[in-house]
């Protein structure tokens, strides 16, 4: 991981390792749908390198229908978005061929991104990488590596959301990053948020997304830690919220995160993402 690759060259050797690549259509629906309303300025930037810049889908699997979805919903948005699909295993990189066409691209890789240059010299640029149910499979001391490394290709102002989901993408938990830009540029990452989606179907208790945790915080589940005390808190917020269950799930996931902002926690309130079953644990700090 110490080799330092240009962004705009192909790297010989992908960085990383091939890991089982099960994936499921719409499992990262959700994920969709939440950037399309998180930062939608973003998705359809189109000033200077952000003319053409891409939207990474980093170890899509086995098959590529959740780049090849994501693709369709994006450009709902950004009809002119351009999506680079990587994967490590050189057999699924084959099998999405097929799919690609002028927008989108599947290319062998890793962590260093294989970008190249556009027709016209310019070299390639990214947006956001989504990296879903990649890093889980790695061990915990390689996540702040990849961080660094992802981060030389992200354009200032840009995204990762790193995270895992369940197999049907039905609950997930993601870290939100992004690439600061101005004075702060030098920083790789501030870590803007974490983000806990549920769609209801299975309920709502807050111990379900214990088990969606992504690899930074999925072994920090011990007294001392920070998120240890966060799940303590939501799910003492959920108790102390139960007569709201008789309304609706929605209520009380509602109420619960109000109960856990008046513990202390930066939660985002409007109505708007906890009515759709995301609470977003703003963290605003640096990952250096
Ligand atoms: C479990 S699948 C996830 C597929 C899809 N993202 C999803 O969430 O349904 C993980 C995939 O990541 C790929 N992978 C693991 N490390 C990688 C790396 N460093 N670079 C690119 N792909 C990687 C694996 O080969 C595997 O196909």
């Amino acid at each position: 991981m110490k080799s330092k690759v240009p962004p705009n060259r192909v790297p010989r050797k992908p960085e990383g390792q091939a890991t089982r690549g099960k994936t499921a259509h719409n499992r990262l629906r959700r994920v969709d749908n939440f950037l399309l309303q998180y930062d939608p300025a973003l998705l359809s930037r189109s000033d200077g390198l952000y003319a053409r810049a891409f939207y990474v889908d980093l170890g899509f699997g086995a098959e590529p229908m959740t780049t090849l979805e994501s693709a369709d919903r994006l450009r709902r948005l950004n009809p002119r978005l351009p999506v680079l699909g990587v994967e490590i295993a050189p057999e699924r990189v084959a099998k999405a061929q097929p799919y690609a066409d002028a927008l989108t691209f599947f290319r062998l890789g890793g962590f260093n991104l294989p970008l190249q240059k556009w027709p016209d010299g310019q070299p390639e640029t990214v947006r956001l990488i989504r990296a879903f149910n990649v890093l889980r499979q790695y061990e915990e001391s390689a996540v702040a590596q990849v961080y660094k490394r992802l981060a030389q290709y992200v354009l200032p102002g840009g995204l990762l959301i790193e995270g895992t989901s369940d197999p049907f993408g039905r609950i997930w938990a993601a870290n939100v990053l992004r690439r600061p830009s101005g004075q702060e540029a030098e920083i790789p990452w501030q870590a803007e948020a974490l983000v806990f989606s549920i769609n209801f179907r299975a309920g709502f208790d807050p111990g379900q997304l214990q088990t969606v945790l992504p690899k930074n915080y999925i072994h920090r589940m011990v007294p001392g830690e920070a998120i240890y005390d966060f799940f303590a808190a939501w799910k003492a917020a959920a108790q102390e919220t139960q007569a709201y269950k008789g309304w609706g799930l929605r209520q009380w996931f509602g109420a619960s995160a109000q109960n856990l902002a008046g513990r202390g926690y930066s939660i985002n309130l409007r109505r708007k993402w906890l009515w759709q079953g995301w609470l977003i644990w703003r963290l605003d700090r640096d990952i250096k």
